[in-house]
């Protein structure tokens, strides 16, 4: 694009300014800025904006007479639910993932800023005996459950991971799984594919310059999925392999069940189009948002959004009204998706206040210590409300829920509880299994092994376990990766 051609459209949309200092970048300054400019549709960018200012005079009031929690035709609960049933979700799934209709959306564009870690989050060991990371335990989740498809049908099982990146996580994410050879897992059916940005803009919709050759921008939200999903080429990918099923699912959830064949099952023989799992929120304050209608439609509404009163709501038999805690795993069918994906524009942007560092007038970079700007956020939730069948699955939070947000100065949601919380589960299998085993020993179990507790007896049956701390691992897996026990 000639010099012209890009200050014409600037002026045309108000954002000339972020030429400015063009008479003193060097040739490959201009390159990357004009390459940055041209990415954008300046005029999309002002719609987006004016769309985004005007969503704050609307969301401020706290939402309660329309609120209905979801209904009971709509809600079960694993813990509710019998052996059999459970038993008849997953045959349903294991037979969907023998037959390749399966596929896993791994949410990983995420900064990890308030862990402090500058790697992708993924790439986190919290500590356990195994030093396994977030990718590898997923990754062997994946393996651990192909397996059991292939046991229950006697097809081999196969299921395709799409893992959304973000500009930052890219180059990373694909290099370590490469250096680790995919942990096993078949190299073709896994595709990384990377979330767009959206601009930071003041507060008169003027984007901002980061450096004198660089727009500043952040990732557009989780909810980027769908934009990413078309413009990638994976909603072709599903297609081509015949995907029909989509579990998606943050990072940072160290419980995760990975492709949960019971979730895909559920959602299968409900007809479901959209899906969340959910777990019973703790206490009313507890600051996770919240699966429910508003106006009839379904919704997750933050806590800040919620009255005290709606909070605090108790059903006759005392458990919170509104207790259906979002945790970030979503439920998709493939056509749900491709219809989302043509009307992704229309998603409700959510906007942050935020202090956004920038090049002034004098081209000088400023760190302003007062939030001067807005960056704009999609909620992969959002899309909820255009489902044709929404249902909820809630799980027990302590065998599926525990996320790793902060580091451990914060003593919640960090490295230290997510290792403690998976320790403890194990526990509980082992125990279950008829092993033997005291709260102060620490026993790991390898997701090679065992998805969620299966396949343990003849290993443990009557054991008592006094090594601590200990890894169980499958026999397939090597002595070598930092675990002092083997079975
Ligand atoms: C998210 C949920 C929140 C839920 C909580 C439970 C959303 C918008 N919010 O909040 O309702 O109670 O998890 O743990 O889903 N990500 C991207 N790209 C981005 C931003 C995030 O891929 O641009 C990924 C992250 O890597 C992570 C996931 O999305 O895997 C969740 O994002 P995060 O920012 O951690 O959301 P929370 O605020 O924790």
């Amino acid at each position: 694009m000639s010099y012209e051609t890009l200050k014409e459209g600037l002026i045309a949309h108000g954002q000339e300014h972020l030429i400015k200092y063009w008479p003193e970048l060097n040739e490959n300054e201009r390159e990357q800025l004009a390459g940055e400019i041209g990415k954008l549709d300046m005029a999309e960018m002002n719609t987006i904006f004016r769309r985004a200012m005007d969503s704050t005079k609307v969301i401020l009031e706290k939402t309660d007479d329309d609120l209905k929690p979801i209904p009971e035709s709509h809600y079960e609960s694993v813990p509710g639910l019998t052996k059999e049933k459970i038993q008849e979700y997953e045959n349903i799934g294991f037979k969907e993932i023998s037959e390749g209709k399966v596929g896993v959306l791994l949410l990983a564009g995420g900064q990890a800023t308030r862990l402090g870690f500058g790697h992708p989050k993924g790439m986190y060991n919290v500590g356990l005996p195994s030093k396994k990371t977030l990718f590898q335990i997923q990754a062997e989740r994946i393996l651990r459950v192909q397996n059991m498809a292939t046991e229950s049908t006697g097809k081999e099982g196969k299921i395709t991971w799409y893992i959304m990146t973000s500009e930052h996580t890219m180059g990373p994410t694909a290099d370590y799984f490469k250096n680790h050879s995919y942990f096993g897992l078949n190299e073709e059916n896994i595709k990384f594919f990377e979330q767009g940005t959206l601009p930071c803009f003041d507060f008169d919709g003027k984007i901002f310059l980061d450096k004198k050759h660089h727009v500043s921008s952040t990732p557009d939200g989780n909810g980027g999925l769908y934009r990413a999903l078309k413009t990638q080429g994976v909603l072709e990918d599903i297609k081509r392999r015949g995907v029909q099923h989509l579990h998606a699912h943050s990072v940072d959830n160290i419980l995760t069940k990975v492709a949960d064949p019971v979730f895909i099952g559920y959602c299968k023989s409900k007809n479901a189009d959209c899906a969340a799992k959910v777990v019973s929120k703790s206490t009313p304050s507890e600051a996770v948002g919240v699966v429910c209608r508003v106006n009839g439609h379904y919704k997750v509404v933050e806590y800040s959004e919620l009255t005290d009163e709606a909070a605090e709501r108790r059903n006759p038999d005392g458990r919170l009204t509104f207790r259906a805690g979002n945790i970030c795993n979503h439920y998709f069918s493939s056509e749900f998706l491709r219809k989302i994906c043509d009307y992704e524009t229309k998603l409700k942007l959510h906007v942050a206040k935020k202090k956004i560092p920038y090049v002034d007038e004098n081209g000088v970079r400023q760190t302003p210590s007062e939030p001067n700007g807005i960056k704009l956020e999609k909620f992969i939730f959002d899309v909820f409300e255009f489902a044709e069948k929404f249902i909820c699955l809630e799980v027990a939070r302590d065998v599926e829920f525990s996320a790793l947000k902060n580091s451990d100065a914060a003593k919640k949601d960090c490295p230290s509880t997510a290792k403690e919380d998976l320790l403890r589960l194990h526990r509980k299998y082992i125990r279950e299994a008829g092993g033997v085993i005291q709260d102060n020993i620490d026993v790991e179990i390898s997701p090679l092994l065992s998805y969620g507790g299966e396949n343990l007896e003849d290993l443990v049956k009557n054991e008592v376990f006094a090594i601590s701390p200990f890894h169980l691992k499958s026999i397939y897996e090597s002595t070598t990766n930092g675990v002092n026990g083997n079975h």
